[in-house]
Order: structure tokens, then sequence, then C-alpha cells
């Protein structure tokens, strides 16, 4: 596994800022994590959600659900493929690293690379605290639409479930590709998918509605939206519903809860998740103000003008999710 040593010495040759020490050796703050602007409500609202998740007995289940639902994202059939894909790529960036579980799982796939996780919230500092012993796996605090790190200096960029929380997104984008190493590197990207017009209207709405509650009332709202969701979920009912264009509901048999999760409002509900982590899902989904939705072609467009072709492409109900790399110069 890289030493510590080691892995600060490469960020030193691919980071443009100088280090600012940290009492935790695996842990920096970057000049950009002042530049919070306005968006500090966002910050503010994963800080608070990740400081409650981590006292969760139920985050186990969650991280793995997530490690499989991320292969599927960025097409990799198994971890063992995953692990080969990574263990290519010397500098890995977990880009907006939340709790860092990821990140960790990124450093432990593949031990002679360097994984660097940054997030703008408190959250990184608890990652910092929770995985001291991965030597090749450094944390910083900072914003992701202006990293320290200098262009095509990162072999495997990774943005999962993070830039349309950015106040950006299209810049971060811009960044994030702008870092992306040109000869092999690959950058991961999600995106929150545009769903029916009705549960826009109302994300809007609640979305600006909830910049005005204390954390109380999100947090109250976010069990109410959860006790919703599990209500019309026990009752097990399946509708036919028909296409309505005009609101962009497509029509099919649903479950009702189903149906108004995604058609109406998020009232997420997930009985082999546990409760805490259904609350918290409703709680990520309301309470942050920036949190824009794409379409297909506004991905491909995006993609597009940043000279990017595509190694990998999924979409899924909740989201559009892929690999990018950099034309060759001969490609062009
Ligand atoms: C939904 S969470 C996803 C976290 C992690 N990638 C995961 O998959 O578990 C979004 C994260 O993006 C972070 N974030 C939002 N805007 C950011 C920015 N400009 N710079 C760095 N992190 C940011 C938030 O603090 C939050 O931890």
């Amino acid at each position: 596994m890289m030493n510590r040593e080691d892995c600060w010495e490469l960020w030193r040759k691919i980071a443009r800022e100088e280090i600012r020490p940290s009492a935790q050796e695996n842990f920096c703050v970057l000049r950009s994590s002042s530049d919070t602007g306005t968006e500090q409500q966002t910050n503010d609202a994963f800080s608070d959600k990740w400081g409650a998740y981590e006292e969760s007995s139920e985050k186990e289940v969650w991280y793995q659900m997530q490690k499989d639902w991320y292969l599927r994202l960025y097409g990799f059939a198994t971890e063992d493929d995953f692990a080969d894909f990574l263990q290519s790529k010397k500098v890995i960036f977990d880009a907006g690293c939340g709790l860092g579980y990821k990140a960790a799982w990124f450093a432990s796939l593949a031990p002679e690379s360097l994984v660097v996780g940054i997030d703008y919230s408190e959250a990184v500092g608890i990652a910092a605290k929770n995985y001291p012993t991965q030597t090749n796996l450094l944390f910083a605090q900072g914003d992701i639409a202006s990293t320290p790190f200098s262009e095509g200096s990162i072999d495997y960029v990774s943005c999962d479930q993070v830039i349309m929380h950015t106040q950006h997104p299209d810049e971060t984008f811009r960044e994030l590709v702008r870092v992306t190493n040109p000869n092999g590197g690959e950058f991961a990207c999600y995106f929150y998918a545009k769903k029916a017009l009705p549960r826009e209207l109302l994300d809007d709405h609640f979305r600006s509605a909830c910049t005005n509650m204390s954390k109380e009332e999100l947090w109250d709202m976010s069990n109410q939206v959860t006790v919703l969701g599990k209500n019309l979920s026990d009752l097990s009912v399946s509708i036919e519903v028909p296409d309505i264009p005009a609101l962009e509901i497509k029509g099919g048999t649903y479950d009702l809860q189903r149906f108004i999760y995604w058609n109406f409002l998020k009232c997420f509900w997930n009985e082999d998740l546990g409760e805490e982590t259904s609350i918290v899902t409703n709680y990520d989904w309301y309470s942050p103000s920036n949190a824009r939705r794409y379409s297909e072609q506004e991905v491909r467009g995006l993609i597009d003008r940043n000279g990017l072709a595509i190694r990998h492409f999924h979409h899924e109900e909740a989201c559009h999710s892929g690999r990018f790399f950099k034309h060759s110069p001969q490609s062009k």
C-alpha cells in the first residue's frame, strides 16, 4: 500500500496550492473551503445530514447497497472488474466524498494508487477520522468547483450524486473535465433525472419553502413524508395508470407508493434499508436548496460541449450516469 509520505509528495506534485497543515495526518483544508457564498445552505444541510447519519446503525447496509449500485451506474460487471480498472489509475479523486466510504472502498481496491476525497461539508472531517489506517487515502475540505489540481493530473474522477448540489453544476463539470488526464483518464458522473411535471413543480416549491424552515421542522417533515411512504407501501396496492403526456406521466402498472413517489412527492420508504435511512433520504432530497435535475439531452449536450466521449452511459428513473473520457486529438 502507498505510504502516507509518498501520497503527500504525489499530492504536492499535482496540486497548485500549498497544503495547510492540520492536526490529522490524512486531512487538509483547502483555500476554496472558505468561499462558501450562497452554497452555504446546501453545505449546512449536508453537514447536518451526514452528522446524523454517522450515528446510525443502518449505515453499513446502506453503504453496501450504494457500492452495488455504483457498479451498475458506471458499467462495471463485478467488484473485481472495478478493482482492475482502479488499479490501472495512479491518482483517483472522489469529488464530493461525503462520509468517505466510497473513497475508502476505492483505496482498498487499489492499494498502490493515491485516493483523494474532497467535500465542502464537515462530513469530510468525520471521514478522515473514520479511515486513518488506509495510508493511500487523503481527505480535504474544499470546493470541487475549484480544485487545487493541475490540468490533466487525475486518472479517475468520480463525482457520484454530487454535481447537481454545486452552485453552478456546468462549471463544476468543466473543472472536473479540466483535471481529468487526457491520456487514459476517465470521469464518472451522476445527474439527477427530471421527473414528471407535478413532481418537478412540487420539488421546486418545497425546496424553496424549506429554506425558511428550521432544522427541526425539516427533520419533522422528513419523518412525516417517510410515514406517508411507509403507509402507502404497506397497502400493497397496484394501479393501472394511462400515459398522460401533458403531465409527463408514463403509463403502466405501478405500486401506489411508487406512483406517488415518481410523479408527485418524494416519500421514500424502503423496508430493507430501514427507517432512519428512509428519513435521511427524504431529508437529503428537500433540505439542500441546490439540486438541479437534467434531461438526458441536457446531459449529452454537456458531455459534447466539454469535448468528451462516452465509455458507458446509464439511465434509470432517478438518474443519468456514465463514464466519459477526453477525445484524443486525432479523433476530434
Ligand atoms: C448526496 S451527497 C453524496 C456523497 C457521496 N458522493 C456519496 O455518494 O455518498 C452530496 C455531497 O456533495 C457535497 N458537495 C456539494 N457541493 C459541493 C462542492 N461544491 N464541493 C464539494 N462538495 C460538495 C455535499 O457536501 C455532500 O456531501
